[in-house]
């Protein structure tokens, strides 16, 4: 495969209409997270665009239903939504959004292009209009019967059942959103790309590439039933202005402004990153390969219109690869934000670090066909693969040589047949898995990343360092050499499903810096090299951890839950008073002891010195830290806390920690300080 000077990737733009959910992660974000981040572990000059569609009519729906304006419904999901995708590791290079300025100008600029050139019609149409509201009445604003498969609840430009596009007029007993009221037709000028009378051009190039199936077949079913004419204007007030003088309280279609957002996207990365032209060299030279990653419901639009708009402007490079994903279900039903049905990312991340999120809809992406999600299936690709595989791998090696070699990497002796065939595998690995992500296989690779680490596995237990440590000590370094070239080729290899874990595994290793994929495969670490401290990377999920999650939805699918995580800005605890926050006594001490309470994974018992007075908690950190490790440290504590009791044991205070990606870090004090001491 020759390898393009640089790649251009973009994932859909969601509306900033609500929250993210796994259906969207699934479809159109993790694969290409993992797809960018490991372009940028080769070295490819690689950028990954992304941003809030915050256009069309949902948007000024929800605005009305709330009686807010448009622009707050955008800036409140605007910002909610990539905070949860930084929270998922959703890497955008730049995350931007259609409603500022630069965008206008750019795709104002494209559609004067097309006028300027012939390329639009107009047409006088006729469109519901609401007399009771005083209003035009575009798309989701009506509701009615389909034509075609009479689907009830169809919209006036499109059918959601059938997929259909459809005439305003041509829906049975239509009804208006807003208002209720039956609208009546009123005659209105509009702008139309005369898709047709294009459509054989963009069949000669649409045939000049290779797409997946789903691509090809949707893209054809719309090519053979006629592109037609589409209107790309709306009477609307909130969206990009008509740029014409004549075109008062119109704007353009969002899906004509949309994907217009990606190159307006470019742009606002390009000036911030004080390179203003910058954008060009993506857009508009040829050696770019261009990546659209989307859901299978955005295809005609990334693999016909926008295309369409691109050649007849001329000057664009047209997508190379379009890795449109099926739809992931959820417990077997489908996902649905109208009848609430869904786990929300936020939600989820409350609960769990994101890791054990990417690695399972990574596992089990829905490439060619739907895929279910299940909390149960979280349960077990996490502790049975990522914990008791990976983790274990992991684990059981960093502590070996932290107990018996001193934290130092003991050098290899000669290599048995075993040894070299797992150096082999090793070695092999970059190109298999490389392989697999060039051909947008996230679910092979990910399950290729999972095999290298049982074979390590495995290697580990046939190796059996811990009795040829006495019977042939020579032997047991080799064994323990090899364990840390393949967990330093595993911190490269599974960084672009795993990020968050393989830097926690970098810093395991003591190995800073920016590994190469292609030297993933070639033992790089050195003997005598000192290892980081070793902790447990992938804690357990409990049937208790799950459970709550389960009931959510099985509320959710009764109708009996509370619909969508409220904005994040609401969520937190509010404002309190100093002198209410005076009433909160939180102190250091220090920990004298620990242990781990039985049955629990995620428990520590800590006994404490409160500067001469003895205190007991019970704290949910075994899973970042050992007994061993947090015993000695200074911690702060809320001292002041009711008692309670937990799994049987008594807690007199809480310590604080911030959650991480990677789990707990301790709140310590920045320098010396005795125990008892109460923080103000
Ligand atoms: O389906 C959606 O969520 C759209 N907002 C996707 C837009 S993709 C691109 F064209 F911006
Ligand atoms: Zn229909």
């Amino acid at each position: 495969m020759t390898s393009p000077k640089r790649i251009l990737v973009t994932s859909a733009l969601p509306y900033a209409n609500g929250p993210l959910h796994l259906g969207h992660i699934a479809g159109a974000y993790l694969p290409a997270d993992i797809y960018v981040r490991y372009q940028r572990l080769k070295g490819r000059d690689v950028l990954y665009i992304g941003g809030s569609d915050e256009h069309g009519v949902p948007i000024t729906v929800t605005a009305d239903n709330e009686k807010i304006t448009p622009q707050a419904v955008v800036d409140r999901y605007h910002a909610m939504n990539k905070r949860s995708f930084e929270r998922l590791g959703i890497s955008f290079d730049q995350y931007s959004r259609t409603s500022l300025p630069v965008h206008h100008r750019m795709a104002q600029e494209f559609f004067t292009a097309l006028h300027d050139r012939n390329d639009l019609i107009v047409r006088t149409s006729e469109q519901f209009y609401s007399a009771k509201s005083g209003r035009f009445l575009p798309d989701r604003y009506v509701e009615g019967e389909c034509p075609h498969c009479h689907y009830d609840r169809a919209r006036g430009d499109q059918c959601d059942k059938c997929g259909k596009w459809l005439e305003p007029a041509e829906l049975i007993r239509p009804k208006s959103k807003i208002d209720g009221t039956a609208p009546e037709l009123r005659k209105t000028d509009h702008w139309y790309l005369p898709m047709g009378r294009f459509s054989e051009e963009w069949r000669r190039w649409f045939d000049s590439k290779s797409w997946k199936d789903n691509v090809r077949n949707y893209s054809l079913g719309w090519y053979k039933e006629g592109l037609g004419d589409r209107p790309i204007t709306r009477d609307l007030h909130w969206g990009v202005p008509v740029p014409l003088p004549d075109a008062k309280g119109k704007v353009l279609y969002v899906w004509f402004d949309a994907p217009i957002g990606y190159i307006s996207a470019t742009r606002e990365w390009a000036e911030r990153t004080g390179d203003p032209d910058g954008w060009k060299r993506y857009w508009r030279d040829p050696e770019t390969k261009l990546v659209h990653f989307i859901g299978k419901d955005n295809v005609v639009f990334h693999a016909i219109l926008f295309p369409m708009m691109l050649m007849r402007v001329g000057g664009y490079v047209l997508p190379d690869a379009i890795p449109a994903n099926e739809y992931l279900t959820i417990e077997g039903r489908k996902i649905s934000t109208s009848q609430n049905y869904a786990i929300w990312v936020d939600d989820y991340l409350d609960a769990f670090p994101p890791d054990p999120l990417r690695y399972t809809i990574a596992a089990n992406a829905p490439e060619t066909k739907d895929t279910d999600f299940s909390w149960k299936q979280l349960q077990s690709r996490n502790n049975d693969e990522l914990a008791d595989i990976l983790g274990n791998f992991l684990n059981r090696t960093f502590t070996f040589i932290h107990r018996y070699e001193g934290g130092q990497v003991p050098a290899a002796g000669v290599l048995d047949g075993r040894d070299r065939a797992m150096l082999e595998e090793l070695k092999s690995a970059p190109a298999v898995l490389g392989d697999l992500f060039e051909r947008y296989e996230v679910r092979a690779a990910t399950k290729a990343l999972m095999d290298l680490c049982r074979s390590a596995n495995k290697y580990f237990n046939d190796q059996a360092p811990w009795s040829t440590r006495k019977s042939d000590p020579g032997k047991c370094a080799t064994t323990l050499n090899v364990c840390v070239q393949i967990a330093a080729g595993l911190r490269t290899l599974m960084a672009p499903i795993l990020p968050f874990s393989a830097e926690g595994l970098a810093a395991q290793l003591n190995l800073p810096g920016n590994p190469a994929w292609d030297a993933a495969g070639e033992p790089c670490v050195a003997a005598g090299h000192r290892l980081g401290e070793a902790k447990i990377l992938f804690g357990k999920i409990e049937d208790s951890d799950i459970a709550p999650q389960i009931e959510k939805l099985n509320r959710m699918a009764a109708g009996t839950a509370p619909s969508a995580s409220p904005p994040a800005a609401e969520k937190g605890p509010g404002r309190v008073t100093f002198e209410h926050f005076k009433t909160v006594d939180i102190r250091t001490a220090k920990v004298l002891s620990a242990e781990r309470v039985p049955k629990s994974d995620k428990l520590l018992r800590l006994q404490l010195d409160l500067g001469g007075t003895g205190r007991q908690i019970v704290a949910g950190v075994a899973q970042s830290y050992t007994p061993e490790q947090i015993t000695g440290k200074t911690i702060l504590i809320v001292a002041n806390l009711e008692p309670a009791t937990i799994r049987g044991v008594e807690s007199e205070g809480m310590l604080l920690a911030v959650k991480t990606g990677n789990g707990h870090v301790l709140v310590t004090t920045d320098g010396e300080a005795p125990p008892g001491v109460r923080a103000e």
